[in-house]
């Protein structure tokens, strides 16, 4: 497995590889992996020649620098479960690196920004759009891989690349989840053995949702209630939203028709996490 923390030399490796017909894979990641990243890691060493991993803890979208620097690192333990998962390459900037000085760039994917985890995350995909852009742009890939588990996200990436008419293929992967059913995340080793057993409390608040749709029931102010029901019983988690959207334009609708995204942001103390389901009638 190969070590890129140089742009050049990122480019200069693609261009080979494109040049002699291979075609190219990419998951961008900001480390401390666990199966989630991995399963896209192993997907796409099935769909491409080349698997490249970019790990770049992105300081453009956490509210504070501290936070960027509290984000879990464990450079070897990732090295290896990528490169037996398949990987070849690994993309691993450095901040001046991506935003060397003078650096003046921004993207925007207006609307589906600010809603969900955009209203108390301000300018959060403002970072995420721009850095993704710039790895796109790096790495150029034939697939690029995102995780249905960071669903707004996977919207406002796919947005972006139809707007700017970039090339890559845009593959939403499904959310792998632990045994109890809460989503696999980076954030998850900060949470004391008590937060963790609570946290899946959110996938449970989901399954209902699935639960009523299933038994007929549409009408989102009651599955919302019924899930903050659920959350709000457990103590320590402290809600920050449940909505019920359309799947494609993030959009609140108040029955459940065609395709529709229900999404939680759940505080555990100061650990946040999020999960969602998608739900089609
Ligand atoms: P990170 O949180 O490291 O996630 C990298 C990718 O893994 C994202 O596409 C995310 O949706 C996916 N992922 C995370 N947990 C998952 C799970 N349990 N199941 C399936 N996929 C999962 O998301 C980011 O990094 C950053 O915002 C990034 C896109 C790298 C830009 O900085």
């Amino acid at each position: 497995m190969k070590i890129f923390n140089q742009i050049s030399e990122m480019k200069a490796f693609i261009r080979e590889q494109q040049a002699s017909g291979n075609a190219v894979g990419f998951i961008p990641t900001m480390g401390a992996l666990h199966e989630g990243h991995l399963s896209m890691v192993k997907r796409a060493a099935k769909e491409n020649n080349i698997v490249v991993v970019s790990i770049f803890v992105n300081p453009l979208q956490f509210g504070k620098p501290e936070e960027a620097d509290r984000y879990p690192a464990n450079m070897e333990k990732d090295l290896k479960s990528a490169e037996s998962a398949g990987t070849h390459v690994i993309f691993h900037p450095d901040v001046m690196e991506m935003y060397p000085e003078g650096y003046k760039t921004y993207i925007e994917v207006k609307e589906i920004s600010d809603v969900l985890c955009g209203v108390k995350r301000k300018g959060h995909f403002i970072g995420v759009a721009t850095v993704v852009l710039k790895l796109l742009n790096i790495v150029h890939p034939d697939r690029a891989y995102f995780g249905q588990k960071d669903a707004q996200q996977a919207v406002i990436i796919k947005q972006m690349v139809r707007d700017l008419n970039m090339d890559p293929e845009i593959i939403v992967s499904p959310t792998i989840r632990e045994n109890d059913g809460l989503a696999m995340s980076s954030r998850n080793i900060l949470l004391s053995e008590l937060q963790r057993s609570n946290a899946a409390v959110m996938y449970r608040s989901l399954k209902k949702a699935i639960e009523l749709v299933n038994k007929g029931i549409s009408d989102c102010c009651r599955i919302k209630s019924e899930m903050e029901q659920i959350l709000t019983n457990q103590a320590n988690a402290e809600v920050e939203y449940i909505s019920i959207v359309e799947a494609e334009s993030l959009k609140e609708v108040k029955k459940i028709q065609g395709k529709v995204l229900v999404a939680v942001a759940v505080l555990f103390d100061s650990i946040r996490l999020i999960d969602n389901v998608t739900i089609e009638v």
